[in-house]
């Protein structure tokens, strides 16, 4: 067969695909039946939205970019496969992350705008944030300036500091859960690792990413918001140097390297940069900067004194790096994901989502109008995002 021939049918064959995949895609929107269990006037569905991109892919579904028909808006549609997240254990993860994302309202932290689910997905519609995934950024630019990571870090430690004040530590710090607005301003995302722990509680679940585990998670012993400070540490670290300060391909030698490694320095970085990262990375949580006053530690330290933190809160300083967010909407996300067919392909409910049927049904939500879960841990689960994996090792205490 010639060159061309054989084009011929491979781009027949994709035509093929492509037409049963919107079939499927239409099937989907047409006969599946949504809930949500809000009484509200606007009862929100797929039906409601264009599915214009993929931006994201994660273990149990994608992330897409979606218009509202009514309103013309762009939002971001994170959809989750029930099957996925029940087959890892994860039903108590995601209803915890439907349940902090409702009640967040912070500059820096992601805003939940519907929830809804047909039988075999759930469904998180959100604001749409243009300029990507700050790992996106890092990756092109290298490493930033102090001046930038300082805004950078300062604004994810006041969404930090919030979410502290919530209970709720957040454990998946990582470029890639930060999203730039067209101005440069960071958001939070991803709140499938978030837990709400009471005052004092401490947890021993197993779970981030791997280059940015605080030593006791790897040491397997019971941790606290401060994790989420050691965490940040590492941000200001790979922001400004470039890459994580105890990076290796080797995981071991990771975990090693965090538990007991030898932090060093480039010769570029100032002293107060220094200083900061060093009292962020004490192996000790309960020296660590931000264990005494939380993030009313970070804000008082040297690397932030000229920083009015007033300002800071009101978006009004701008970092001196800004993504180019003209013309397409998807530009600057990931073209492994945005080449993606567009589609939500029908998936018929398993037995084992039919059997679990209960599990999910208070997910459903809508901006405004709240209703409750409640939010036990689960266990044990590996996944892959695009850039770092993130792990989530929970101890079974559900005798399941
Ligand atoms: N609101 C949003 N706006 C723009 N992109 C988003 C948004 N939410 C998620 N994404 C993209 O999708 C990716 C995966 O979403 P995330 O919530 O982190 O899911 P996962 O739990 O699979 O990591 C993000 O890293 C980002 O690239
Ligand atoms: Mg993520």
């Amino acid at each position: 067969m010639s060159r061309e021939e054989r084009k011929k049918r491979y781009d027949a064959f994709l035509e093929a695909l492509t037409k049963q995949a919107q079939e499927e895609e239409g099937k989907d929107a047409k006969e599946q039946k949504f809930t949500q269990l809000i009484p509200s006037e606007e009862k929100v569905t797929l039906r409601d939205f264009l599915l214009k991109k993929v931006l994201g892919r994660g273990s149990f579904g994608k992330v897409m970019l979606v218009r509202k028909k009514d309103n013309q808006k762009y939002y971001a549609m994170k959809i989750l496969k029930k099957e996925s997240v029940i087959a890892r254990n994860q039903v108590e993860h995601t209803k915890a992350e439907r349940k902090i994302l409702q009640q967040l309202q912070h500059p820096f932290l992601m805003t939940l705008r519907y929830a809804f689910q047909s039988s075999a997905k759930l469904y998180l519609v959100l604001d749409f944030y243009q300029g990507g995934e700050l790992f996106f950024h890092l990756k092109m630019m290298k490493r930033f300036t102090e001046q930038t990571a300082r805004v950078y870090v300062g604004e994810i430690a006041l969404a930090l500091g919030y979410l502290h004040s919530l209970d709720v530590i957040y454990r998946d710090l990582k470029p890639e859960n930060i999203l730039l607005d067209p101005q440069g301003h960071v958001c939070l995302t991803d709140f499938g690792l978030a837990k709400e722990v009471s005052e004092g509680d401490q947890t021993n679940s197993f779970c981030g990413t791997p280059e940015y585990l605080a030593p006791e998670i790897v040491a397997g012993k019971p941790h606290d918001k401060a994790v989420d400070w050691w965490s940040l540490g590492i941000l200001l670290y790979e922001l400004t140097v470039g890459i994580p300060p105890y990076y290796s391909q080797n995981i071991d030698v990771m975990y090693q390297k965090i538990e007991k490694g030898v932090l060093r320095f480039p010769p570029f970085l100032s002293e107060p940069c220094k200083e900061l990262i060093i009292d962020l990375l004490n192996r000790n949580p309960a020296n660590r900067c931000g264990s005494r006053d939380d993030v009313e530690d970070i804000k008082a330290h040297a690397f932030f004194a000229d920083v009015d933190w007033n300002l800071m809160m009101e978006k009004k300083i701008l970092p001196d790096y800004q993504p180019e967010v003209r013309g397409d909407q998807a530009a600057l996300f990931d073209s492994e994901f945005t080449r993606e067919k567009v589609q939500d392909t029908f998936v018929q409910a398993s037995t084992l989502v039919n059997r679990n049927a209960a599990a999910f049904e208070d997910f459903s939500f809508q901006q405004g109008i709240g209703i409750g879960v409640n939010n036990d841990s689960g266990n044990g689960e590996q996944t892959q995002s695009n850039g770092l994996a993130t792990i989530s090792q929970e101890p079974d205490t559900t005798g399941a």
